[in-house]
């Protein structure tokens, strides 16, 4: 995680960011300790990467790399005002001698896009694209991590991420919004996930699917009610945390936290 010092709305490059309104600092600063200590509390470490002045989407630390086994896949951003994150990112990775850095060779926006389904399909990656990540990415990915990589195409700007249309909510099952994608996606999901949990437009629009989940407590932002009923009711122990700042930049709980899978 990356506490949001520097975190403001000064440039807009996805629909719900919008330079006109300030966003309040401290408030911010708040509801991601709050975050933050919901992840400490339920027994998960969390490392910290200090803020860097001028890049004031860095708290989206999601963004900042994909790892799975062991293996951490950079990222390179889409947009020149993101781009020094990945270093920010990569020098944290380079310092654990037991993780295997690959720097890319194509745009891919991290875990915003790539999602890891351990026990699915003995291990299968979601990726999407659309926006954001390029679909060469997908490839590249899948060679560096060695795990079969499904492309998604994503249609609706207001989810430019894989990780604001669908979420993984244990090892095996997810759950998204279909309309987030193309028919032919929504086919490829339906066949994959046969017993997904499906959310609405309301559901993605609170940012609901913008959730991190262990595989029994689920932490999504307070706006999305529904969908915390939706997630209680497929078994899973919702816990709401307030975030309403982090949305003026586009994201949530899910782009708050890159998970390391070491
Ligand atoms: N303002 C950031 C951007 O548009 C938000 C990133 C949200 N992160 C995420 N994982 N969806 O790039």
């Amino acid at each position: 995680m990356c506490p949001p010092e520097h975190f403001t709305v000064e440039y807009a490059i996805n629909p719900w960011m919008d330079t006109s309104v300030p966003v309040d600092p401290a408030l911010a600063l708040k509801q991601w300790s709050m975050l933050k200590d919901t992840l400490t509390e339920l027994g998960h470490a969390v490392h910290v990467l200090d803020a860097r002045p001028g890049l004031p989407d860095m708290v989206y630390s999601a963004n900042g790399a994909f790892s799975v086994d062991g293996t951490v896949y950079g990222a390179r951003f889409r947009h020149p005002q993101r781009a020094d994150e990945a270093a920010a990112h990569q020098a944290f990775y380079r310092t654990v001698p037991s993780w295997r850095f690959v720097a890319p060779e194509h745009v891919n926006e991290g875990e915003g896009d790539f999602a890891y389904l351990p026990g699915a399909y003995g291990g299968i990656v979601l990726a999407g694209y659309g926006f954001r990540t390029d679909p060469a990415a997908h490839a590249e990915a899948q060679e560096v991590l060695g795990r079969p990589v499904v492309s998604l195409r994503l249609i609706d700007p207001a989810f430019y991420h894989l990780d604001t249309a669908l979420a993984a909510l244990d090892d095996r099952h997810v759950t998204y919004y279909p309309g987030a994608f193309s028919p032919a996606s929504q086919r490829v999901l339906a066949q994959l996930f046969p017993d997904a949990v499906l959310a609405d437009r309301g559901d993605a629009e609170a940012f609901g699917l913008n959730l991190v989940s262990d595989g029994l407590n689920v932490i999504l932002n307070t706006e999305a009610a529904a969908m915390r009923d939706k997630v209680r009711a497929a078994g899973y122990n919702p816990i709401s945390v307030d975030l309403s700042e982090l949305k003026r930049g586009g994201g949530s709980v899910k782009c708050a936290v890159a998970e390391l899978r070491p």
